[in-house]
């Protein structure tokens, strides 16, 4: 079921109270934590996850597997040891060995006995659309759960944009919020992927279940790098057409491109760009992203030199644009934890504060 909201200008009816960042961490939920293209058969990698540390690898059979990255014995990393036959690693310090379930499956040491209270914790994963899938839920997990990523379907490997990686030392909410306003990129990324007339566009915020879609089209305008690089590259104006999905609890696929002013998407040229955000703790955020070509105009191939150069681009904004304000902002409010509590509101913060909304219910249900 889909309902309709026109954004406010009222900070009553976008309700401060409900952006606030929440704090809290879904539990029973899917989260995107690595491109499968990250691990290979040998490796293992370390990463934190909602505050716990987990050690990621390929079992024997090729299927990802996430153990606790603590030994038992003397807490050495276990990313730091090495993957043995039998879906196995074993810890760099003295040698025991774990399992998959997380099970000590070996000790070299004595008699061989397995110490008491040699189990770590382990978690369900699944590889889905080229991305891998963490559940840390107490619930039994649920592949359908999985927002369909089917875009990353594809064997045109000009269609893709590097499957790319960073960290942001910010709560995993205030990148939500970036990505769900983006009227930011008229200033932050004034230029690169919009321009001052990019906030003249009527945005609509939608509702897909428990998705929310916000979406804006702006006509006639002068032509950011991004549009003109994907489209005509003769810095005229156009239309441009942006439209990001939010599922729970990071993940976006935008919709964005461009057109002759009066033409039609289908005339048009485009993207899909998807962001994936898992939080690391409650101060810092992993995330993924990539892009895939849609809808090109005039019957042209995607380009792997436009493509590399799209991925490129992005990478660089993310960094020292989005990056450097989300953690100037994370920053204040850990400076300023009450004066921050109620941000003055205005009309683009409708969809974030919709997601909030969506998020603070799925949170109250989530300990059931
Ligand atoms: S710390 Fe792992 S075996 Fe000693
Ligand atoms: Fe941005």
């Amino acid at each position: 079921m889909q309902t309709h909201e026109k954004p406010s200008q009222s900070n009553d009816e976008t309700g401060s109270s409900a952006v606030a960042p929440t704090g809290k961490f879904l539990r029973n939920t899917w989260y995107p934590i690595l491109w499968s293209s990250d691990l290979a058969a040998d490796q293992l990698i370390g990463r934190t996850v909602l505050e716990e540390p987990i050690v990621f690898f390929r079992k024997d059979d090729g299927a990802p597997a996430a153990i606790a990255d603590m030994c038992p014995h003397r807490f050495a990393p276990l990313h730091l040891g090495k993957r043995k036959p039998g879906d196995r690693i074993r810890c760099l310090y003295h040698g025991l060995e774990f399992d998959a379930t997380g099970a000590c499956a070996f000790n070299p040491h004595g008699d061989g006995r397995i110490p008491h209270n040699s189990t770590v914790a382990s978690y369900p994963m699944i590889e889905k659309h080229k991305i891998l899938w963490l559940w840390m839920g107490h619930r039994t997990p649920d592949p359908a759960l999985i927002p369909d990523f089917s875009i990353f379907d594809t064997d045109d490997a000009g269609a893709l944009t590097k499957f790319d990686y960073i960290t942001i030392a910010a709560n995993y909410e205030l990148v939500t919020d970036n990505l769900m306003d983006l009227s930011h990129t008229a200033f932050l990324h004034e230029g690169l992927l919009g321009t001052e007339f990019s906030v003249r566009g009527e945005l609509t915020v939608t509702q897909d279940g428990n998705a929310v879609i916000v979406s804006r089209y702006n006509r006639n305008t002068p032509v950011a790098k991004v549009h003109d690089l994907i489209f005509r590259q003769d810095g005229q104006p156009c239309d441009t057409w942006d439209s990001i999905r939010w599922d729970a609890p990071g993940c976006f696929v935008l919709d964005v491109g461009v057109h002759a002013p009066g033409a039609t998407k289908a005339e048009g040229s485009g993207l899909y760009a998807v962001h994936l955000l898992t939080p690391e703790t409650a101060t810092s955020t992993h995330y993924n992203f990539s892009a895939v070509r849609q809808g090109m105009a005039n019957g042209q191939k995607p380009s792997p030199e436009i493509s590399k150069q799209i991925g490129d681009m992005r990478r660089d904004i993310f960094l020292n644009q989005d990056a450097m304000i989300i953690e100037a902002q994370q920053e204040n409010i850990r400076r300023f934890p009450e004066r921050t509590k109620r941000p003055a509101l205005f009309s683009t913060d409708a969809g974030p504060a919709r997601q909030r909304r969506v998020l603070n219910a799925l949170l109250a249900a989530d300990a059931d």
